[in-house]
Formats: C-alpha cells, sequence, structure tokens
C-alpha cells in the first residue's frame, strides 16, 4: 500500500517552532515492524528536547519528533505475527510519530481492549508505564506509604498521582499553582504543596509528623529535587525520573549515606530492551485500571499542524495531564 504521509519535520535543530508540515513518501515497515495510520498521537516533554538536540536519542535531520501514538495496522513487515491490518493498537516509538503514519517495532505495539479511544490510548502509553513501573517495580511502593509526586499536575505527574492512589500509598502532589494543585486533589492526591512557594519542604514534613516522604518522584530536578532531599524519610527511595528544569543536580552523598537513601533511576526505554515482559505485564495492569475507570487527563487536542503550539504550552508550564495531536 503506497501514498504520501503528512508529518511535522524538524530540518534543523532548535525550539519545536520550527517543525514544518512536510508530505513525504509513506514509510513501509521493515522486518518485524508495523506501520500504523495514526489517529492520535500524545505529546511529551521529551519530544522538545530532542527537537533541540538535548536528547539522549539524537535522529539524524530532517526528523519527525513523537513517540507514542494510537490508531489502526496499516502494514505488516515480515516475521510480524499476532496483528492485522485495521486492528486497533497503541504503540510508542523513538521518534517519528509526529505523522500521518508511523512505523513501530513489533513488541512496541499493543493490542487495544475494546471501546478505548484513540486519544485515551495515545495517553496511556509513555507517561502511565513510566509512573507504573516506577512506583510499582523500582520503588516497590507499599500501601500505606507517603508518596511525593514532583511536576503532579504534569504528564508523568498526575499518572503518578493516580497509579500511586490505586496502589494504596498516601499521594502529596507538589506543582508549581495553586490551580494544578486543585487539579491534582480532583485525581487523587491527598494534600498539595506549592513547589514556588518558600518553604515547601517544611510543609511535606509538617504533613508528615516530621518524618518526610517515603517515596519522591522528582522528573524536576535543580533546586526542587535539592529540596526534595529535606524532605524524604528515613530509608526513602528517591525516583529520579526527569530533569523538565533542565538542570540535573549533583547529590552530595553524604546525604544519602545520612539518611539511608535509595536513589532510584528509571530509564522507560531500556525496559524494551531489558525487560520486554515486565513493560507487557504493565500495560496489561494499566488496561485494566482503565477498566476499573482510571482515565488519563487530556488537557487540549490540537491539529497535527499545530504541534509548535502544543509543544510551547508544554515547556512553558502551562499545561496538566496529557496534549493530544489528532492527524
Ligand atoms: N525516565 C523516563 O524514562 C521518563 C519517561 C517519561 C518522561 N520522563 C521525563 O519526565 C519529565 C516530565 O515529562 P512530561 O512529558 O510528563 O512533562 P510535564 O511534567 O507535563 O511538563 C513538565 C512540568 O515540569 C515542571 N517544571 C518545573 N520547572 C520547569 C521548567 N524550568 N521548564 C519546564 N517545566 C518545568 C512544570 O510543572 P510545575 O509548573 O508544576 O512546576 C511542567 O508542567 C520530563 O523531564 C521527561 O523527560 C522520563
Amino acid at each position: 500500500m503506497h501514498g504520501r504521509v503528512r508529518a511535522m519535520v524538524m530540518r534543523a535543530l532548535g525550539e519545536p517552532d520550527r517543525l514544518e508540515l512536510s508530505e513525504l513518501p509513506d514509510p513501509q515497515p521493515g522486518p518485524e515492524q508495523i506501520s500504523i495510520d495514526v489517529e492520535a498521537i500524545g505529546c511529551n516533554f521529551a519530544d522538545i528536547l530532542i527537537c533541540r538536540g538535548a536528547y539522549q536519542l539524537k535522529p539524524a535531520l530532517p526528523f519527525s519528533p513523537g513517540s507514542e501514538v494510537a490508531g489502526r495496522v496499516r502494514a505488516l513487515g515480515a516475521g510480524v505475527r499476532g496483528f492485522s491490518p485495521g486492528q486497533r493498537v497503541a504503540a510508542q516509538l523513538g521518534y517519528g510519530g509526529y505523522a500521518t503514519i508511523a512505523v513501530a517495532d513489533a513488541r512496541r505495539v499493543q493490542p487495544l481492549p475494546e471501546g478505548m479511544a484513540p486519544a485515551d490510548a495515545a495517553a496511556l502509553g509513555i507517561a502511565y508505564q513510566t509512573a507504573y513501573l516506577a512506583l510499582a517495580d523500582r520503588a516497590r511502593i507499599a500501601p500505606g506509604e507517603t508518596l511525593l509526586v514532583q511536576a503532579a499536575a504534569g504528564g508523568v505527574g498526575l499518572a503518578a498521582v493516580q497509579i500511586g492512589r490505586a496502589l494504596g500509598a498516601r499521594v502529596i502532589a507538589g506543582a508549581g499553582s495553586d490551580d494544578k494543585l486543585a487539579l491534582c486533589v480532583q485525581h487523587g492526591a491527598n494534600e498539595g504543596v506549592n513547589t514556588r512557594a518558600e518553604g515547601w519542604d517544611e510543609r511535606v514534613r509538617a504533613l508528615t509528623s516530621g518524618r518526610g516522604a517515603d517515596v519522591i518522584y522528582e522528573s524536576v530536578g535543580g533546586d526542587v529535587l535539592e529540596r526534595s532531599l529535606k524532605c524524604i524519610a528515613w530509608g526513602g527511595r528517591l525516583l529520579v525520573i526527569g530533569f523538565s528544569s533542565g538542570e540535573i543536580p549533583s547529590v552530595r552523598l553524604s546525604r544519602i549515606m545520612l539518611k539511608h537513601i535509595s536513589v532510584v533511576g528509571l530509564n522507560l526505554g531500556g525496559y524494551h530492551e531489558h525487560q520486554p515482559e515486565q513493560l507487557a505485564e504493565a500495560m496489561q495492569r494499566l488496561f485494566a485500571l482503565y477498566a476499573d475507570g482510571l482515565r488519563p487527563l487530556i488537557h487540549a487536542r490540537y491539529p497535527l499542524s499545530e504541534a509548535p503550539h502544543a509543544l510551547a504550552a508544554l515547556a512553558g508550564r502551562q499545561t496538566a495531564g496529557k496534549l493530544i495531536l489528532e492527524p
């Protein structure tokens, strides 16, 4: 099946406002790959970083960003079993998702449960996989433990609020405005602290009778991470998720030693390579939570051509939950 694909393309590295709508020959799936007619695309902070050339993955120019899509199977590459054209699926990719047709490795494609809308399926990918694997697999959070989620109204943040509650934790949301905190409480947080206000770390200690949080889910870096270490409990686990502030701090190891802290990293992309079964299991667990009523918050939907506006809002801290592009 041949045609033309419309894609948002970076021709030189820089801010995502350089993304241009272009027409290209449609991509063909290689061995063990699937091409997908895209119906919804999830936006991620990493899409901004990849456009700037500041992400660990550095594709050759020109390229399309975009690492999660939902749609229908268009064509199967050699060796792919268990999928058929027209089937409804979601997929995670390194890049190339800001397009009407995307190509993904078959092992990163999931058949969708009956009735799941494409926008929900795209939104439930990276953010919810990250939150679930961080809390359940990496931190092994236990019911009754206190979880502090930073940038809690954001994509991976709100996912951690919802999943933390589903796993039985008491959730304290940290976010940069009172409106964002109210939204986190609506989605299950027990309390909130405004991380743009002075002394928010003291407030976390006060909320935990001086103990601090057992698990801190940290995607901001910089000063937020530094202060998080002041309100982590004895024996706490610091989940290192990302650095949206742009600052990767150096931590004094004496603090880690004295407070008996475990620093726990998570690299979602690495699960595909090293622990694919665990990732598949996480997705099944997320589908089960969806069947029980968990829904991703979709902040806004934009046409594909408005990707630069969507990413400007994400970079400008103006969004909550997930942004979706629709071709
Ligand atoms: N480790 C992994 O495998 C993995 C997987 C997925 C995502 N991530 C990382 O997780 C982070 C969040 O991704 P996301 O897509 O869900 O984005 P997001 O959290 O929806 O957006 C970023 C949020 O970070 C906060 N922030 C604080 N300082 C900021 C600054 N200087 N500039 C921009 N934002 C700032 C803002 O929330 P407030 O206004 O509330 O402060 C903002 O809304 C990213 O760093 C991403 O790379 C990592």
